[in-house]
């Protein structure tokens, strides 16, 4: 590996997972990066490891810079296993090696790997010396889990905060004046949707935190992806839009259907939203992927969902997709529903019910219609989507 610097004595050590396209569900088309970090100072700190499938390559990392027996701390900022789950064996390697952790980062990595470590715990403020540098410790609970925390290098300002700030593109480039900046910004904007979405009055309240703990990182090195180091305001300012719920005049419409039904009342919504001069994205669930659907409606103003009836309920992929759009929590969307029906009917009334339950602003009624849709029911349909429209135009 050519040595990657941030700044002298501060190496990425992590590897790049090239092949990986689902992480827990999300699909992840560029790939990912487990970013890990070597701190040489007097004393020298090894920052998160790597999923286990890399261990061996992580060691390697780390050796071509520093036997590992010289490793004095190993800094745990999160226990979720693409980040912890090589620490067994590298703890192994470095034995004199003092685990830092937050209390309930000890509890979960004894929970998951064992009680054989010597762990020491850390809170917000918490700092440890290492020789000319310091490290700053920010307990970040839920940011991604309970146990997470961001580590700070107060002399090189530059800020490892884990999960945050980061996203899922396998790249040859580390930094962001290296690489795509609209596939660098897309990507930070999936990865945020599908992971952090429902944590962001959380995020908007750490970002003032760390503010007022007089952090103003120079740059951001978070666990996955890129590090931002040319201009790291821009990724701060994205989630402050995003944990803030920022939408434009712009409708997501995602729908199934059986028999084209529910298709043609789609593209009729479509064409009544546009007509209103409002941006439409359409999204047909079993040609599209849910962390491309939830990315969509990140900044959109207003859902639309459409399925047709299947046994009195809704289409089993629209289920598929209200269970995660619900546990991620969007903020301030404008919902409303639609489909058709044989006989019984029943999906519109369970998708209602299941997005009033998750406290969505729904508005009622949605719209049915009957076997096929005529003329005068695509008409209807299409004043559907002008009324939408109107409604986010404000
Ligand atoms: Fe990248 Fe929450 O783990």
């Amino acid at each position: 590996m050519s040595k990657v610097s941030l700044a002298e004595g501060i190496n990425w050590v992590g590897v790049v997972d090239w092949t990986l396209r689902d992480f827990h569900g999300y699909i992840t088309r560029r790939g990912a990066t487990y970013n890990a970090y070597l701190i040489s100072d007097e004393k020298t700190a090894l920052v998160d490891t790597v999923k286990h499938t890399f261990s061996s390559e992580l060691l390697r990392n780390i050796c071509e810079i520093v036997d590992p027996e010289k490793i004095d701390y190993i800094i745990v900022n999160h226990v979720e296993m693409d980040h912890s789950s090589s620490l067994p064996v590298i703890a192994k390697h470095a034995k004199n090696a003092t685990i830092i952790a937050s209390q309930r980062g000890k509890d979960a990595i004894i929970e998951h790997y064992g009680a054989d470590f010597k762990i020491q715990t850390v809170k917000t403020g918490d700092e440890l010396k290492l020789g000319k540098r310091t490290l700053r410790f920010v307990e970040a609970p839920m940011l991604h889990w309970p146990d997470s925390m961001f580590t700070y290098v107060v002399e090189d300002k530059i800020l490892m905060p884990n999960d945050a700030f980061g996203e899922h593109l396998a790249s040859s480039q580390r930094f962001d004046d290296e690489v795509d900046g609209h596939v660098l910004m897309e990507e930070a904007a999936i990865y945020y949707s599908n992971i952090l979405m429902p944590l962001g009055p959380l995020i908007t309240r750490k970002i003032q935190e760390v503010v007022q703990l007089g952090i103003a990182p120079a740059v951001i090195a978070p666990s996955h992806g890129i590090i931002w180091r040319s201009n790291p305001s821009k990724i701060i300012q994205a989630y402050l839009e995003w944990s803030a719920g920022a939408a434009k005049k712009k409708v997501v419409i995602v729908y199934d259907t059986m028999w084209g039904s529910t298709d043609k009342m789609a593209r009729a919504i479509a064409e009544g939203a546009i007509s209103e001069g409002i941006e439409v994205k359409f999204l047909k669930l079993r040609a599209s992927e849910l962390s491309e659907v939830v990315t969509e409606i990140l900044d959109a103003k207003a859902v639309v969902v459409g399925s047709p009836t299947l046994n009195n309920q809704m289409f089993p992929t629209l289920s598929s997709f209200l269970t995660y759009a619900t546990g991620l929590k969007p903020k301030g969307k404008l919902w409303s529903f639609f489909g058709s029906y044989g006989w019984g009917g029943g999906a519109v009334r369970s998708m209602v019910e299941t997005a009033r339950k998750a406290g969505f602003d729904v508005l009622e009624p949605g719209i049915e219609i009957k076997y096929v849709p005529d003329q005068e029911d695509l008409k209807k349909c299409f004043e559907f989507g002008k009324q939408i429209a109107a409604k986010i135009k404000v």
